[in-house]
C-alpha cells in the first residue's frame, strides 16, 4: 500500500515511523510518503490559511492551497481514495480499517486551526473520517491514528496470529478481547484465574469465549 499525508508538520511522524509495526512493513508493504502544505502553497510566504468568511476566531485552512498540494503531487485530480481527517467525519472503527487496508493507494489531508475550507470536504476529498467525538488541535494524531491502524493490517507487520483474535476481530464477532494475564500468578493476593494455569487447552478456550466482552 502506498500512503500519502499531506500536513503541515511532517517531522510529527518520524516518531510513529520508528516504532513497530509500522518500521517493520515501511519500505516492504508501506510506502509513506509525507507533504507540506506549504511547500507548494501558490501564496506569498508559505501562506496556508486564512480568516474565516463571516467572521469569528480562528483561521481556516484554504481550498486553493489543498488543491495545489494534490495537483503537485498527482499532476491531476488523484484517482483513489482522499480521506479528510476531521470531527464532523464519519466514525472510525475497525471495520473502517479493514475497509482502508484494503486500498493501493490512500490519501490522507489533515488540517489545523478551525478545520479545512469545506469545499476542501466536498470536491477535493471523497471521504471524511473522524477518530473519535472529540476535537484535537491538529490532523496530525488523527492521521498517525489511522496510519498505524492500517499498518498493523498489513501482510508481516504483526507476528503470525496475533491479530486474528482480537478486540473488535470477526473471529471474536466484534465485541472485546478476554482479559489476559502474565507471571507472576499471584501479586499481593491478586491471582491468575486457574483455569489459564491447566494447560487444558479446551477449558481456557472455553473460559476466552466466556469472557469476551
Ligand atoms: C481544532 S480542529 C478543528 C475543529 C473544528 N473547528 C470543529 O469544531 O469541528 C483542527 C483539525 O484537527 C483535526 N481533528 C481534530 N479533531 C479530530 C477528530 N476527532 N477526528 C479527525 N480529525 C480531527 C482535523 O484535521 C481538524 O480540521
Amino acid at each position: 500500500m502506498r500512503l500519502d499525508v499531506f500536513t503541515l508538520v511532517p517531522h510529527a511522524f518520524a516518531w510513529l515511523t520508528e516504532q513497530r509495526p509500522i518500521a517493520g512493513v515501511l519500505g516492504g508493504e508501506l510506502e509513506l510518503r509525507l507533504f507540506n502544505y506549504r511547500d507548494t502553497s501558490p501564496l506569498r510566504a508559505g501562506q496556508v490559511d486564512d480568516e474565516p468568511y463571516g467572521g469569528g476566531a480562528g483561521m481556516v485552512l484554504r481550498v486553493d492551497v489543498v488543491a495545489a498540494a494534490l495537483e503537485a503531487a498527482y499532476e491531476g485530480q488523484p484517482d483513489h481514495r482522499v480521506i479528510a481527517l476531521t470531527p464532523q467525519g464519519r466514525p472510525l472503527t475497525q471495520a473502517v480499517v479493514e475497509e482502508l487496508a484494503e486500498e493501493e493507494t490512500l490519501t490522507l489531508l489533515s488540517s489545523r486551526f478551525e478545520g479545512f475550507d469545506e469545499r476542501i470536504v466536498q470536491h477535493l476529498a471523497s471521504d471524511a473520517i473522524s477518530i473519535g467525538p472529540y476535537v484535537l488541535s491538529n490532523g496530525e494524531l488523527p492521521a498517525m491514528v489511522l496510519l498505524d491502524a492500517i499498518a498493523r493490517r498489513l501482510p508481516g507487520a504483526l507476528a503470525e496470529g496475533s491479530a486474528e483474535i482480537e478486540s473488535f476481530s470477526a473471529e471474536l464477532e466484534g465485541r472485546r478481547e478476554y482479559p489476559q494475564y502474565t507471571r507472576p500468578p499471584d501479586f499481593r493476593g491478586w491471582t491468575v484465574p486457574d483455569v489459564l494455569l491447566s494447560g487444558d487447552h479446551a477449558r481456557i478456550d472455553a473460559w476466552r469465549r466466556e469472557h469476551v466482552r
